[in-house]
Formats: structure tokens, sequence, C-alpha cells
């Protein structure tokens, strides 16, 4: 299979995204670590047996950290280095929205929470993934957690934009460091991905929030958005993890630093 022999690490694993690329990742032979904050162990457990129902043989373990925590990160990277080997699949996907208000209004404890979790975190977790791969000589594949957010400037929402905007320039940087090493780092860009928890409360949100944008109520917000989307739709988790999947595989062998947009042509 596809991933056979490969270690993926997942964060934000009890969320949508991550849930749907773990259980991908188990189908296709991989041995996963589902990882999400501690208040998500119950979900994370229920991860932990799609994995198991999606492929039987594969060793799937779970771990909780927080992503902005480096003390926490590691310890919890070598329980499961101990458990599953050195994770050589890392999908960086754990994020967090953030408020919805205009930007002069926007509040700034908020802002730095938004950034110390989208892109602290994401640093964070690649470099103790990096770090346990250099350290036994192995090459590897990392995907970060961008957003077109970070190009098409949704309102209300500038402490997200900035901080998946970020995640791209980090992603760059971090390709071009780890080349020498074989370590690949890409990221990937989804739009507007559903149903499920950040596309209603985006919805919800935007809604709630006024803006010369958007309506104020869910059905009107929920069509101007799709009507944004040349392809006249939301995309689906599994379609965000089939990409993940791809760039985390031999397939993507020659691709590094590269951001794939998953927008249905949306821009
Ligand atoms: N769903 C979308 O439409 C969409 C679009 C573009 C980008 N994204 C990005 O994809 C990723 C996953 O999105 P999702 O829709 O699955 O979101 P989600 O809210 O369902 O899942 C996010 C997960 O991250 C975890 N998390 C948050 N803070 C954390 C922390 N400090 N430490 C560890 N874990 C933490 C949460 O507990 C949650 O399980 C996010 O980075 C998001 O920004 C999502």
């Amino acid at each position: 299979m596809m991933m056979d022999g490969r270690v993926a690490l997942v964060t934000g694993a009890a969320g949508d995204l991550g849930e749907a690329a773990a259980v991908r990742l188990a189908a296709d032979g991989a041995s996963v670590a589902v990882c999400d904050l501690p208040a998500r162990t119950d979900a994370l457990a229920a991860v932990v047996e799609a994995c198991r129902s999606a492929n039987p043989a594969a060793s799937v373990t779970m771990a909780t950290f927080d992503v902005t925590d480096p003390r926490s990160v590691e310890e919890a990277l070598a329980l499961v280095i101990d458990q599953i080997g050195v994770p050589d699949a890392v999908y960086n996907n754990a994020g967090y929205q953030g408020l919805f208000a205009n930007t002069v209004d926007y509040d700034v404890e908020d802002f730095r929470r938004v950034q110390d979790i989208n892109v602290t975190g994401v640093f964070v977790v690649l470099r103790a993934c990096a770090n346990a791969l250099l350290a036994i000589g192995r090459p590897g594949a990392i995907v970060n957690a961008a957003s077109m957010a970070a190009l098409g400037g949704p309102p209300n929402m500038v402490a997200y934009a900035a901080s998946k905007a970020a995640v791209l320039g980090l992603t760059k940087t971090a390709a071009a460091d780890l080349a020498p090493n074989r370590i690949r780092v890409n990221a990937v860009s989804p739009a507007f991905i559903g149903p499920g928890m950040m596309w209603d409360r985006q919805v919800e949100l935007q809604a709630a929030t006024p803006s010369q944008y958007y309506g104020d109520d869910f059905e009107t917000v929920a069509a101007q958005m799709i009507d944004q989307v040349p392809l006249r739709r939301y995309g689906t988790a599994n379609e965000v993890a089939s990409v993940v999947r791809f760039l985390l595989s031999d397939d993507a062998s020659y691709l590094t630093g590269v951001n794939i947009e998953i927008a249905g042509g949306a821009s």
C-alpha cells in the first residue's frame, strides 16, 4: 500500500480534517499517532477506533499535547517514537480560527493566541519531528496546514489570515533548510471545507459580524461563500486528506516548499 512502512503523526486529529487524514493514512498502511489537546482525549479515542476499523493491521497510538508547548510536544513525541517509531509523515494540522471582528476591533490577546497556535505550534511540532528524523538520518515529509485565508483577505479574520500567511513563509524556509536532509516540507491551503465545525463556525460568525461582504443569516452567508467557488460547492474533509496523503507519500518525492490550494478554483 501507498504508505506501507511509514510512520504518520497528525496533530489536531480530533478535528474534522485531522481525523479524515489519520484514517486515510492508516487505511493506506501507515502506522499513525493521532494527537490533540488533553481535553480532546475522548474524541481522539474514537479516531483511534476509526483508524483501526479502516485497517485492522495498522499500528495506531494516541498522544496528547498542546502544540504551543515545546516541552509537552517533545515528551509526547518520545512516547510516540517508543510505540511506533520516528514519524516520517507529519501533518501539522492543529489550528484555531480566532474571533470574527473588523480589524480595528480585533482583540489583541486573541490575535496573539491565533499566532501562537497556528504559527508557533506548527513551528514547534515541525522542529521536534525534524530533529527526531535528523537524529536517525532518515528522510521524511511534513505538511503544514495553511488556508486560502492566507491569500484571499477574508473580512473579519485578520488574525487567522496573518497566521496562515506566516505558515506559507515558514514552509518555504523550512523546506530550504531541510532539503539537504531529504525532509520535504509543503503546505495545503483549503478554502471552504464542510460540513463541519470550522465551516459552520465561519458561516455563523460571518453572519453575526457586520460587513459589506456578507448577509446576516446562515443560509445567505453559506450561499455567498459557495458563489465564490467556481466548482459551486464546499470541499470535503476527504478531498483534503487525499492531497495531504499525496504530499506525504513518495508520489510527491520531487515536491518541497509548495503550497497546494484545495479550493474548487477559488482564489
Ligand atoms: N475546515 C476548513 O474549512 C479549513 C479551511 C482552511 C484551513 N483549515 C485548517 O485546517 C486545519 C484543521 O481544520 P478543521 O476544520 O479540522 O478544524 P477543527 O477545529 O475541526 O480541528 C482543529 C483541531 O486542532 C486542535 N487544536 C487547537 N488548538 C490546539 C493546540 N494548542 N494544541 C493541540 N491541538 C490543538 C483542536 O482541539 C481541534 O481538534 C486547521 O489548521 C485549519 O485552520 C481548515
